[in-house]
């Protein structure tokens, strides 16, 4: 399917229904490759697709009425295979076709493809391309949104950004604009999207919006999901508190419980939480948790509660992979405390202690541990650690 975004400029990309794990972690909505035919006096493709759906971009350049020959430019604004996996298939066909990308871009591009016979324009912030009279591409980097060689494409007339990664959703539908979607769904698809793909990068996010504060916006076309032409001002707000790390003053509890007696402290913590007007609770049992879910959570929690039964002297297996996964994605400056039970040999809580002092997160307690069965003194420390906790996070959520 191809959709005008405007007069000359036509998406082209593959929406790809079927994608529920995408590179490890889960995508319930699918996703889309957004790539984007840009046709005046020059015509230009910005960005292609996974490997697997080159034919559908082929089809697709037919299907807008470009011959594969008329096509000057293909801009690669990043090497990641979601976005470049068809040039292999795609540029011999395409016999006039000049790749523009940066020197970062070429070289991964190198690495993984045999890029011998590509002709190559390097470019880099502030070069311009024409692509005729009154159309001029004009280059971002933006290095680590989300790789080292990431960019994004400025058509200076139409003020029309071509925003790679950035902005981008994982969501597959046929309404290509965010004015045809439910803004709040859209808005919970890119945190989600942020959170699992850009959030280790918060920093240098909040550089490239500083950077792009003057430049006006009149559409946005990510290389995921759909393109922003009248939420633009919402989805900016949205980044720059992603960016910035901005908390709610919420509490999540994370854990795994083997015969559920850390379960019953997860309850004792909950009322605890609740005694604290104005925090929000979230439980997210490990086991009945996807990554994805974990990391959207994460991104506006103030705080978390980590439990782990011992299970041969190490914390839960699957609360170690969550554990591991939000490492990864780091989430600065969060507070924490552990609590799990064990039977003869310690480890759940006392590992997850460790993982917080890893995270540097401030730790709000010692790890709260009951042998075998929590007494009903180990549930008051429960209580107690758990509206210490929400406090914490309205203190957080207020900096
Ligand atoms: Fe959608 Fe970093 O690639």
């Amino acid at each position: 399917m191809i959709t005008s975004v405007q007069a000359g400029i036509t998406a082209v990309g593959y929406i790809d229904w079927a994608v529920r794990d995408f590179h490890g972690y889960d995508t319930q909505r699918g996703s889309t490759y957004n790539s984007y035919l840009l046709q005046f006096e020059k015509t230009a493709l910005v960005d292609t697709v996974k490997e697997p759906f080159a034919t559908d971009l082929l089809m697709n350049l037919v299907r807008a009425g470009v011959a594969p020959e008329a096509v000057d430019y293909v801009i690669v604004n990043h090497a990641e295979p979601d976005h470049s996996g068809a040039l292999p298939a795609l540029l011999p066909l395409l016999p006039n076709a000049t790749v523009v990308c940066n020197k970062k871009t070429q070289e991964i591009l190198g690495a993984y493809y045999n890029t011998a016979k590509w002709r190559f324009q390097l470019v880099k912030t502030g070069d311009t391309l024409s692509l005729g009279v009154g159309r001029t591409l004009q280059f971002i980097e933006m290095p680590m949104v989300h790789w080292p060689d990431s960019m994004a494409t400025y058509l200076q007339e139409e003020q029309i950004l071509f925003s790679n990664d950035a902005f981008g959703q994982h969501y597959a539908t046929s309404r290509r604009f965010d004015d045809e979607n439910d803004l709040p769904t859209l808005l919970f698809e890119a945190k989600s999207y942020y959170a699992n793909i850009v959030n280790p990068y918060s920093k240098r996010v909040a550089a490239v919006l500083a950077g792009l504060a003057n430049v006006p916006m009149k559409v946005i076309c990510p290389s995921h999901g759909v393109i922003w032409r009248s939420h633009i001002a919402e989805i900016l707000e949205a980044y720059q508190g992603w960016a910035a790390q901005r908390v709610q003053p919420k509490v999540t509890i994370l854990f795994d419980s083997m015969w559920h007696r850390t379960e019953k402290m997860v309850s004792a913590i909950q009322e605890g939480v609740a005694s604290v007007p104005g925090v929000v609770l979230e439980v997210l049992p490990v086991r009945a948790a996807t990554l994805n879910q974990l990391a959207t959570a994460a991104i506006d929690t103030a705080c978390f509660a980590l439990g782990s039964s011992t299970l041969n002297q190490q914390m839960m297996p699957q609360m170690a992979a969550a554990i591991c996964y939000l490492q990864g994605l780091n989430f600065p400056g969060r507070a924490a405390f552990s609590f799990g039970s064990h039977g003869w040999g310690k480890g759940g809580p006392e590992l997850l202690s460790a993982k917080i002092a890893e995270m540097r997160w401030t730790e709000t307690q010692a790890p709260i541990v009951a042998k075998y069965e929590p007494t009903a003194e180990i549930l008051t420390q429960c209580t107690q650690a758990g509206q210490a906790l929400a406090e914490k996070a309205l203190e957080l959520a207020a900096k």
